[in-house]
C-alpha cells in the first residue's frame, strides 16, 4: 500500500528515486510523484496513473540533476487518484515536500484548524495537513528532524512520512507508526524505502526501525530517535537476496516468474529444518517446548490467500496434533471478542508482515496474554517483530500482487508447525513425522512435474477467454485450494469466480449451474475416508446439469475419467499435502487467462501488494 523512496548521496536523485519507485510500484499504482531539493527550493512533479505517466512528464520537462529527493507511488485512500491528490504534497510556502503511506485519522480536525488559519488546501488528502504542520514547525526555527518529532506526536493513525526541507538540502527525515519503513545504508549515500526492494540495487545493508521512531539520513550518517526526541538505535541486518531476485528473468510477468520459482521456494523453506538427530528444529520459533505443550487451542488469523493457507493448516494441525484450531479472518477477529487465554496460541500468517488487519489482530491477542507466532516472508517486517516467535518462509521477494510462491511457502511453514507441535506434544511418533518430512522433501520435484505441463493449462485458459463465470469445487484440504483458485481469477482476470466445498453445493449454489458453465474440480487422492468417491458424486451432480467439468486428479485415477470433460493430472501425494501441487495449475490458469484478456497481471486494478490500512 503506497511505495515510498528517499535518497541523499552523490548520485542524481531522480534516477535513484524513479528506479526505487519502479521496484515498489507493486505496492500501489494509482499515481506517482517525485520531489527534489534544488538550491533552496523544491522541484516536484506528480501524475495520476502508473509510474510511466510520471516518467513521460519528466522526459518532456526534465528535473534538475540534484542529489537529494523523495518519491511515492500511491494506493488511494483519501481522495480519488488524480494529479492533485498524488504525492508529494507541499507546504504553503513550498519549503517542505512530504510523502505518506497510511491514514492520518485525525486529519479532519487538523485540516479544520489549518483552514481556519487561512491555509488553502491543494488536495483532498489526509497527507497534506502533515506538510503544512511541518512547515509551521520549521518556521519556529527547529530543524526538520525536530519538526517531524513534534508533528508526529500530534498525529493519530498509521503512517510512514518522508520529508525534505528546501533550506536543508542534505537531509531527508522520515517517521513511522504502524506502517513500513526501512533504511538502506550505503557508502556516502543513504536510502529510505517502504521495503528493501527500493534500494536493493545500491546496497544490501539495511536497518529496521521500531514503532514511533523518526530517522534522519544524510550522506554520511543515519540517526534514530523516538517521537519524544530520545536517541534510539535501529537494528541493522543484511538482506539475503539481490537485484536478480527482483527482476523478471525473461518472463512476461513477475507472477509467472514467481509461479515457476515455486519448486525452489518450497525447497528453500524446507532447508535446515531437521537436526542431525533427525528431530525437527525451527530456529526462529522462540517459544519454549513447555509453552507449546501448554497450548490448548490455536487460532489462526490471516487475510486473503494467507487465510486459505490457514485453512489448510487447520486440517494438518488437528489431524497430527489433536489440538482444536479456529481459522479467522484478521479483519473480523477483534470485533467478535474472541476467547483468548495464556494457553491459546495465535498464529498470524502474512507474506508481507505488514497487513494492518493482521497486525491489529495480533496486538489484540497479546493484550489478552496469548502467545503469538507468525509465519512470514519478510524479514524485519512489523508482524514478526511484534510476535513471540516466527517461522520465516523463504520464498524470496514476491512482487506480483497476486500471491503464488508466498502461498506455497506458507503451506510449507504450516506443515512444519503442525509437525513440530506433534513432536513436542508427542501426538505422533518420530518415524511418522520423518515420513511426512520425507514426503515434503519430494514436493519440489512434484511441483516441477506440474509446471512441466503448463502448456496444457495455458490451452485450457485460452479456451475460456469468453467465459463470464468459473466455479471451483474442492473437499477437505482441496476446499481452500478451490477458494484460492477462485481468488486468483477474480484478482487478475476480473472474472466472477467462486470456490465451494463440493458437499455444500447441493445446499444452494448448484442453482448457479447452467449449460456450459466451467467448473474446476480438485479431486482428492483416492483411498481416504470416502472423500474421493464423495467428490465424484458432486462432480456427477454438476455434470448432470450441463456444467463443463475441468478436473484435477492424481495420476492413475481412472475413476474420474468418465466424469471429466478435461483432465489435468497431478502427482500422487498424500491428501494433506495435495494443496502444494493442486493450486499450481489454478495459478497458471488465472495468469494465462488474464494475459489473454490483456490485463496487467502484476498490477491488477484496485489492488495493492501490502495492505497497510484497516
Ligand atoms: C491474494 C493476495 C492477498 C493477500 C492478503 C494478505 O493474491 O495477495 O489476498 O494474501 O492481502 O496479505 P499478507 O499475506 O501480506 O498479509
Amino acid at each position: 500500500m503506497c511505495g515510498i523512496v528517499g535518497y541523499v548521496g552523490a548520485k542524481p536523485a531522480e534516477g535513484v528515486v524513479i528506479e526505487g519507485l519502479r521496484r515498489l510500484e507493486y505496492r500501489g499504482y494509482d499515481s506517482a510523484g517525485i520531489a527534489l531539493v534544488d538550491g533552496g527550493s523544491i522541484v516536484s512533479d506528480k501524475r495520476a496513473g502508473k509510474l510511466a505517466n510520471l516518467e513521460k512528464a519528466i522526459a518532456e520537462s526534465p528535473l534538475p540533476q540534484v542529489t537529494t529527493g523523495i518519491g511515492h507511488t500511491r494506493w488511494a485512500t483519501h481522495g480519488p487518484p488524480t494529479d492533485r491528490n498524488a504525492h508529494p504534497h507541499l507546504g504553503r510556502t513550498r519549503r517542505v515536500a512530504l510523502v505518506h503511506n497510511g491514514i492520518i485519522e485525525n486529519f479532519a480536525e487538523l485540516r479544520g484548524r489549518l483552514e481556519s488559519e487561512g491555509v488553502e488546501m491543494a488536495s483532498d488528502t489526509d497527507t497534506e495537513v502533515a506538510a503544512h504542520l511541518l512547515e509551521e514547525q520549521l518556521e519556529t526555527g527547529v530543524d526538520l528532524t525536530v519538526a517531524m518529532q513534534n508533528v508526529c506526536r500530534g498525529l493519530h493513525g498509521a503512517f510512514t512520512l518522508v520529508a525534505v526541507d528546501a533550506h536543508d538540502p542534505d537531509r531527508v527525515v522520515a517517521a513511522r507508526r504502524n506502517s513500513p519503513l526501512v533504511v538502506g545504508i550505503g557508502e556516502g549515500e543513504n536510502f529510505l524505502g517502504s521495503d528493501v526492494a527500493a534500494f536493493i540495487e545500491h546496497t544490501r545493508e539495511a536497518m529496521e526501525l521500531d514503532q514511533d521512531q523518526v530517522v534522519t539520513i544524510t550522506r554520511d550518517g543515519v540517526s534514530v530517535s523516538g517521537f519524544d526526541g530520545t536517541p534510539a538505535e535501529g537494528r541493522r541486518y543484511h538482506v539475503d537476496w539481490d537485484l536478480s531476485a527482483a527482476e523478471k528473468d525473461g518472463h512476461d510477468w513477475f507472477m509467472r516468474k514467481e509461479i515457476f520459482e515455486q519448486p525452489r521456494a518450497v525447497a528453500d523453506s524446507l532447508l535446515g529444518r531437521r537436526g542431525t538427530d533427525g528431530l525437527l528444529q525451527l530456529d526462529e520459533m522462540r517459544l519454549s517446548d513447555q509453552d507449546l505443550r501448554d497450548v490448548d487451542k490455536i487460532i489462526i488469523i490471516a487475510a486473503g490467500t494467507s487465510f486459505y493457507a490457514g485453512m489448510v493448516a487447520k486440517y494438518a494441525i488437528e489431524h497430527w496434533c489433536r489440538i482444536p484450531v479456529e481459522v479467522e479472518l484478521a479483519s473480523e477477529f477483534r470485533y467478535r471478542d474472541p476467547i483468548l487465554t495464556s494457553d491459546t496460541l495465535v498464529v498470524a500468517i502474512s507474506q508481507s508482515g505488514e497487513t494492518a488487519d493482521t497486525l491489529q489482530a495480533i496486538r489484540h491477542a497479546r493484550e489478552q496474554r496469548s502467545k503469538v507466532l507468525s509465519i512470514c516472508n519478510t524479514n524485519g517486517s512489523t508482524i514478526p517483530r511484534e510476535s513471540d516467535g516466527v517461522i520465516y518462509t523463504h520464498a524470496g521477494p514476491e512482487i506480483g500482487v497476486a500471491s503464488t510462491k508466498g502461498f506455497l511457502t506458507q503451506l510449507v511453514a504450516c506443515y512444519l508447525l503442525a509437525l513440530y507441535l506433534a513432536q513436542v506434544k508427542g501426538t505422533r511418533y518420530g518415524d511418522e513425522i520423518s515420513q511426512v518430512m520425507d514426503q515434503l522433501d519430494q514436493m519440489p520435484a512434484h511441483i516441477q512435474t506440474v509446471l512441466d505441463k503448463s502448456e496444457q493449462v495455458y490451452g485450457l485458459a485460452r479456451d475460456h477467454v469468453g467465459s463470464r463465470s468459473v466455479l471451483f469445487l474442492g473437499r477437505h484440504a482441496g476446499y481452500p485450494v478451490a477458494l484460492e483458485g477462485a481468488l486468483k481469477l477474480k484478482e487478475i482476470a476480473y472474472l466472477h469466480a467462486e470456490g465451494f466445498a463440493a458437499g455444500e453445493l447441493k445446499h444452494g449454489p448448484i442453482a448457479l449451474v447452467e449449460e456450459g458453465l466451467p467448473i474446476l474440480c480438485i479431486v482428492p487422492p483416492r483411498g481416504r475416508d470416502q472423500l474421493h468417491d464423495k467428490m465424484i458424486s458432486g462432480i456427477q451432480e454438476v455434470r448432470a446439469r450441463g456444467a463443463r467439468t475441468l478436473c484435477l486428479a492424481e495420476e492413475g485415477d481412472t475413476a474420474i475419467e468418465p466424469y471429466a470433460d478435461v483432465l489435468i493430472t497431478l502427482p500422487q501425494v498424500p491428501v494433506l499435502l495435495q494443496p502444494l501441487v493442486a493450486v499450481v495449475p489454478l495459478q497458471l490458469f488465472a495468469c494465462e487467462l488474464a494475459t489473454q484478456l490483456g490485463h496487467d497481471v502484476d498490477q491488477p486494478r484496485n489492488l495493492a501488494k501490502s495492505v497497510t490500512v484497516e
